[in-house]
């Protein structure tokens, strides 16, 4: 019998009560629940810009849906989940149907944890409650029709909740095993990686053939060479997962950068190295997306146009970024071979431009400071139009009305 369990039994012998004792979580439980809250992500959605961690209030805006708040995930009883029960929180993250039968929007990635067991998420919750409860009031949702009423989401569920089929495929490595599990499941890679159609469900077809993830492209990690992943060597994406950055392919920025932040970077090597097992397994998805590679030498000996973009690049970026893409005292700083520099559209240097990127590392924050307010809209065109060309190799198009876009949308 757990100790907590036989304090609270003797307790209620005390009194003479009749109710049962509760278990209380032990030490083990409270740590693999952290470790789980790591590898799912939790932080990173429940928190706002600049908030208290877990407190909720971060925005998600989906096109032709509405704007979704996320919720308090700090033990505060009424508007935390410190009343929760462990069977209703179970519901909620894994059928996603939370308490008062609120059904949720899947933007909360249920349909991924689905994948976890009763045990992964009692043990999440009693990690929860170890946190400082805090008094968070979240703005309300604002969802078009249909999808503002909440039972229209029993519906959504009959259709596309997944149910995660045997998880031990016998036929397969102890690593593939582990690695879909977190792959597929708390690391919910799917979600941003894959397309959704209009009803938000992930499309099997195109499965991490990549898609817009909150106004990020979230790249094609299929297998394939030109498009996905499958040029990447097994320690190019160790690296990539444990420190955000591997030579030659560039540094996670934005959403990815958070993945690693709070979550990746805290794993076990040996999680890492089952996910890498995992993720070499996907189809091959072909995509537009097709990877032009550029190395520090020939980028060195590449003569530089001298336009509006050279000059602004000059002044504002090579300081850090240096003319061969190699990056200045940081590795992190290194663009040389980034898919996010050789992408004709510029979608995601764009982003990066005017909002920055952070990125904790295992030697500390790295930070990009977003650009200043005297650049114009065809400024930060130009100079992304001359980051694809000279690092890419290409011809970029990138417009004033693209950067505007991106303007508007939020961070
Ligand atoms: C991709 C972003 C995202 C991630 C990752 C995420 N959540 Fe959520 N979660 C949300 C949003 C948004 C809502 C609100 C959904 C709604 O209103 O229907 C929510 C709702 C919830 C609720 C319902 C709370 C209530 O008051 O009804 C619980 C419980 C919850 N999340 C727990 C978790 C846990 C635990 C994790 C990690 C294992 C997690 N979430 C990870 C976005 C996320
Ligand atoms: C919140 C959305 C989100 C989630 C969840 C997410 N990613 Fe990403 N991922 C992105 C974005 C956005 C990028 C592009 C980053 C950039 O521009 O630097 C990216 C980039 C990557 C890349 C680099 C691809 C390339 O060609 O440069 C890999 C590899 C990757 N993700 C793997 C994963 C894995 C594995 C998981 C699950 C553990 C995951 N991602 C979860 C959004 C996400
Ligand atoms: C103070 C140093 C600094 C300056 C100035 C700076 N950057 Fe960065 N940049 C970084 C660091 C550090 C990273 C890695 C952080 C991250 O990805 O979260 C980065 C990341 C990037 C990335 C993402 C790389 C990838 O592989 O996806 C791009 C693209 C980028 N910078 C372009 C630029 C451009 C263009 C400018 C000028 C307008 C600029 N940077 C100015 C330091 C800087």
């Amino acid at each position: 019998m757990k100790r907590w369990t036989v304090i609270a039994a003797l307790i209620a012998g005390a009194v003479g009560a009749s109710s049962h004792a509760i278990a209380q979580p032990d030490a083990t439980e409270i740590e693999r629940g952290a470790y789980l809250v790591h590898a799912s992500d939790c932080e990173v959605c429940h928190t706002k810009p600049g908030g208290v961690p877990f407190a909720g209030g971060r925005a998600f805006r989906l096109p032709g849906i509405g704007t979704i708040y996320s919720t308090n995930l700090t033990p505060d009883a009424k508007t935390g989940i410190g009343a929760f029960s462990e069977a209703e929180f179970s519901a909620a993250v894994r059928k996603g149907v939370s308490r008062g039968w609120k059904h949720l929007y899947p933007v909360m990635p249920y349909t991924s944890y689905a994948y976890l067991s009763e045990k992964d998420s009692n043990d999440i919750l009693a990690w929860l409650k170890t946190l400082k409860p805090q008094v968070a009031t979240i703005p309300a949702n604002s969802v078009n029709f249909p999808f503002n009423i909440r039972l229209a989401m029993i519906g959504w569920n009959l259709l596309y909740r997944p149910s995660p089929g045997p998880l031990n495929d016998t036929s397969r490595s102890a690593d593939w095993n582990r690695g879909r599990w977190l792959v597929e499941g708390p690391g919910h890679c799917a979600e941003c990686h894959s397309p959704r159609n209009k009803l938000f469900a992930k499309s099997a077809s195109q499965s991490y053939a990549g898609a817009n993830a909150n106004g990020w492209m979230a790249y094609n990690i299929s297998s394939d060479p030109d498009s996905g992943i499958g040029a990447w060597s097994d320690d190019d994406l160790a690296a990539y997962f444990k420190t955000g950055h591997a030579d030659g392919h560039g540094t996670a920025a934005g959403p990815m950068a958070e993945v690693v932040s709070y979550g990746l970077r805290h794993l076990t090597d040996s999680d890492r190295k089952a996910m890498v097992v995992y993720l070499r397994s996907l189809s091959q998805r072909k995509t537009s997306s097709i990877m032009q590679r550029m190395n520090p030498d020939a980028l060195r000996e590449a003569s530089v146009p001298q336009n509006n973009g050279t000059r602004i690049f000059n002044s504002a970026c090579v300081g850090c970024h240096l003319q061969d893409g190699t990056g200045r005292q940081v590795d992190f700083a290194a663009l040389w071979g980034a898919r996010t520099v050789a992408q004709p559209d510029g979608h995601n240097l764009v982003r990066v431009i005017l909002h920055g990127s952070k990125l904790d590392t295992p030697v500390g924050r790295v930070v990009m400071p977003q650009v200043g307010d005297e650049y114009t809209d065809r400024d930060i065109a130009d100079v992304a139009n001359y980051v694809i060309a000279h690092f890419g190799n290409r011809a970029g198009h990138v417009t004033s009305s693209d950067v505007q876009t991106a303007i508007s949308e939020p961070e």
